[in-house]
C-alpha cells in the first residue's frame, strides 16, 4: 500500500502585493498556521517580493517559497529575466511552470515550459507544472486530450530521478479567477485521468507519489470538499492567497482528518 501523499497548499500572489506588504502579511499568516502540522505550504509571490519572503522566512521548513516564473537560460544577456541561481539564492524551492497566464498572455509554448522544467530540475528547484483546458476545449470534449499534450510536451525525455520532483497543478482555465470551481467530481475526474497519464508513461510508483493540486477559484468555503477527492493533493491558490487569514483557513483545509 503506497503512503498517502502529503497535501500541498500553495499561494500564487501573481502580480500583487509590495515589497513592504509582505512583513504584516507573514505576520498573521504564521500566527494563523501556527498550529498546522502535516502540509506543506508555500508562498509564490512576484519577484519583487521575494527577497523580503526571504529574509523574513529565513528558510523555512512551514512556509517554503515558491517563483511564479524562470528563465530557461542560465545566465547572461537576457534582459529582464531572472534565473533559476537567482531563485536559489533566495531559498526559493518552487517554481510555477507553464501557467495558463504565462501561456495565454505571453506566449508560452510547450516547448518553452519544457525548457523551463529542465532547467529548474538542473538548478534543484522543484517545477510545479501547471497545465489545464479553456472553456471552449472543454466544450468541444477535447480537455482529455489537451491535457495530454500538455503533459506529453513539458516531461517528455526526463529520467524517472527527475519526474519525481515535479508537482502538478490541474488548473482549468475558465476556472480561473472567474469564480466559477470545476466541481469536485469535474475536478477528480481530471485528476484520475492525470495520475492514469502518469501510470501510462512512468510507471505506477511515480504516479502513485506525485501530487497533483488543483487550482481555480479554491477558496475557504470550497477548498474541504476538492480536497477531499482521492486524486486532489493539493491546492494552487490565487486570489483567497491575497488574504491572509483566507489562505490559512484553505490550509487548514487540508489538514489530513485524525
Ligand atoms: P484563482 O484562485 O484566483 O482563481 O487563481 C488560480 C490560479 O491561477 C493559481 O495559480
Amino acid at each position: 500500500m503506497a503512503l498517502p501523499r502529503k497535501k500541498f497548499v500553495a499561494g500564487n500572489w501573481k502580480m500583487n502585493m509590495t515589497s513592504s506588504e509582505v512583513a504584516p502579511y507573514l505576520e498573521v499568516f504564521r500566527q494563523e498556521t501556527e498550529p498546522v502540522n502535516n502540509v506543506d505550504i508555500a508562498i509564490i509571490p512576484p519577484f519583487t517580493a521575494l527577497a523580503k519572503a526571504s529574509e523574513i522566512l529565513g528558510g523555512s521548513q512551514k512556509i517554503r517559497l515558491g517563483a511564479q516564473n524562470m528563465s530557461p537560460e542560465a545566465k547572461g544577456a537576457y534582459t529582464g529575466e531572472i534565473s533559476a541561481a537567482m531563485l536559489r539564492d533566495l531559498f526559493v524551492r518552487y517554481v510555477l511552470v507553464g501557467h495558463s497566464e504565462r501561456r495565454r498572455l505571453f506566449g508560452e509554448t510547450d516547448e518553452l515550459v519544457h525548457r523551463k522544467v529542465v532547467t529548474a530540475l538542473n538548478s534543484e528547484l522543484r517545477p510545479i507544472l501547471c497545465i489545464g483546458e479553456t472553456l471552449e476545449e472543454r466544450q468541444a470534449g477535447q480537455e482529455k486530450a489537451i491535457l495530454e499534450a500538455q503533459l506529453e510536451g513539458a516531461l517528455k525525455a526526463l529520467t524517472q530521478e527527475q519526474l519525481e520532483e515535479i508537482i502538478i497543478a490541474y488548473e482549468p482555465v475558465w476556472a480561473i479567477g472567474t469564480g466559477l470551481t470545476a466541481t469536485p467530481t469535474q475536478a477528480q475526474e481530471a485528476h484520475q485521468f492525470i495520475r492514469d497519464y502518469l501510470k501510462t508513461s512512468a510507471g505506477v510508483e511515480i504516479a502513485d507519489k506525485t501530487r497533483i493540486l488543483y487550482g481555480g477559484s479554491v477558496t475557504a468555503d470550497n477548498a474541504r470538499e476538492l480536497l477531499s477527492q482521492p486524486d486532489i493533493d493539493g491546492a494552487l491558490v490565487g486570489g483567497a492567497s491575497l488574504d491572509p487569514r483566507s489562505f490559512a483557513e484553505i490550509v487548514a483545509a487540508a489538514v489530513p482528518a485524525e
